[in-house]
């Protein structure tokens, strides 16, 4: 115990910081990083050695006509130099309450249409701090309302463009420097069509009343030039409720993306390019983990398929049903997905399946054959189950640093925050999990998020100095703005807010 414990303070690098005695693995994660952790208070709560200052909130003026959106979610940056960045963030829905009001008119749909999607801001380090340009000319919209064509001028149910972007979760970055943002729980604003029926259900916000766009508009992979702004959805990539795309060249020199569907007993997948630089043609996968294949969507290489779908488009669109027909392995809610820039080996997050009694998930880790990841065979194990033993709950969102710590956000849903089941985990948290050497696979939180807030779209800036994170939905189950449930950040009405989380415990890790 004591080594491990000498080994814990060497990873944490503050072996010289006066901690209390631990007397056990699990009190030692809680004493040794911080008593504070985890919490239940209205802060972003930080270990020992980490700070954090906000630098963009939703409402903030980003041009001369638009603000930054709400539910601020991913975050990919794009170097213009050494001290300045393009920043797109994802802003995944909006809230009503705060945004519009409930009421359901079209000038309500059309504030909230104005402030999802994402945002393209430049970000400026002055020597101390990363800072919002309110100047720079790349910041930009990209949003519930802009129309967004599909690629290769492809049409979806007769038009070849779409209107707006929608539930935009996570994403990730292409070989050739654009960014990926996903399309997650469309079915919110426009509903989805039932493949019995062929009726479209009524969605959750109303938004079809209004504009009756096909729900197939929807689910899809959005591409982003950062400097224009320039968008298109990629059918190729399939249609579900995308959390994430994460590219990797492969040994065969083609461009890979993992995705996963966050929905419970859905599927994870990977698209395989026959190209190194664009997603015009290639194969997607659904994946058998049972039995570790991926199982191509594809027309030919699954003639069951031809059955069911009329053509490729056809097949794409439900992405779903043809995983099932094929025998993909149903999961336990796939979010994000990272690979490990030393092993090359693909972590996911399955966050939970509550009517399956998976309340904590788990994250899975998938080793390809030969460590290629075009190939068609892998295996898999459980890198980290959740729950009380590794003191994590619900994990979500992944980032690895350069030394390949693994970092997670977790995701236990605002109403179930502080119950029976997730009380001894406190508010959502940010966690640091060392991959490899003695502390393998041990959990150290090292935040904790305002109330019924979720931490989303950690990444890191060039130097690893510094971590951005947003923060989502603090205050969510407000009813009544004159009495909400969070103060953060400004201890008035809750507001989204990206912040910069920097100190020795980070510079320790990543240096
Ligand atoms: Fe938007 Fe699956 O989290
Ligand atoms: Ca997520
Ligand atoms: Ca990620
Ligand atoms: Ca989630």
């Amino acid at each position: 115990m004591q080594s491990t414990r000498r080994n814990f303070l060497k990873f944490l690098g503050i072996a010289a910081v006066k901690i209390p005695t631990c007397t056990s693995l699990i009190s030692l994660q809680s004493c040794s990083s911080n008593s504070k952790l985890p919490s239940f208070e209205d802060d972003v709560v930080l270990t020992e050695g980490l700070s954090y200052y906000p630098i963009i909130s939703w409402g903030d003026k980003i041009n001369q006509k638009e603000v930054f959106g709400f539910n601020n979610d991913y975050i990919d940056t794009h170097q213009l130099s050494a001290n300045k960045l393009i920043m797109w963030v994802n802003h995944e829905y909006a809230h009503p309450l705060f945004v519009s009001g409930i009421e359901r008119t079209k000038e309500h749909v059309d504030i909230e249409r104005s402030q999802v999607g994402g945002s393209l801001i430049q970000v400026d380090y002055d020597g101390s701090k990363w800072k919002f340009n309110s100047k720079s000319e790349f910041n930009r919209g990209v949003r519930g309302d802009t129309p967004i064509p599909f690629a290769n001028d492809i049409k979806v149910l007769d038009s070849n463009t779409a209107i707006g972007t929608i539930a935009n979760c996570a994403g990730g970055k292409t070989p050739w420097n654009t960014f990926l943002t996903c399309e997650e729980n469309y079915d919110n604003n426009y509903g989805e069509r039932d493949p019995n029926t062929g009726q479209v259900t009524k969605s959750r916000l109303s938004w079809e009343k209004f504009y009756p766009h096909p729900p197939e508009h929807y689910g899809w992979v959005v591409e982003i030039e950062p400097k224009t702004g320039a968008s298109k959805k990629h059918i190729n990539l399939g249609r579900f409720a995308h959390e994430c795309a994460t590219c990797i060249i492969s040994k065969e020199n083609k461009v890979c993306v993992y995705t996963g569907d966050d929905k419970n007993d859905e599927f994870i997948y990977k698209f395989i390019s026959s190209s190194h630089n664009n997603f015009d043609n290639g194969v997607l996968y659904a994946a058998d983990t049972k039995n570790g294949k991926w199982l191509p969507l594809d027309l030919e290489l699954s003639p069951i398929l031809k059955t069911h779908f009329k053509d490729h488009v056809d097949l794409m669109i439900n992405s779903r049903k043809a995983a099932k027909i094929l025998g993909a392995t149903p999961q336990n809610r796939p979010e994000d997905i990272e690979i490990h820039p030393e092993t090359g080996d693909v972590y996911v997050a399955l966050t939970n399946n509550k009517p399956k009694g998976d309340f904590h998930g788990q994250i899975l880790k998938i080793s390809e054959k030969d460590n290629n990841h075009s190939s068609l065979e892998f295996k898999s194990e459980v890198f980290v189950m959740g729950g009380e033993l590794a003191a994590i709950s619900c994990p979500d969102n992944l980032v690895f640093d350069k030394n390949g710590n693994l970092w997670v956000t977790t995701d236990i849903s605002g109403k179930a925050i502080g119950n029976e089941t997730y009380k001894k985990f406190g508010n959502n948290g940010l966690f640091v999990i060392p991959t490899k050497g003695p502390n393998i696979g041990q959990v150290i939180q090292v935040a904790s998020a305002p109330i019924e807030a979720e931490f989303t779209g950690p990444k890191f800036s060039p130097d690893q100095q510094t971590l951005f994170l947003s923060v989502q939905h603090p205050g969510e189950k407000t009813k009544d703005l004159s009495k909400p449930t969070s103060n953060w950040p400004t201890g008035h009405l809750p507001k989204p807010t990206v912040i910069a989380i920097t100190g020795e415990f980070l510079k320790k890790l990543t240096t």
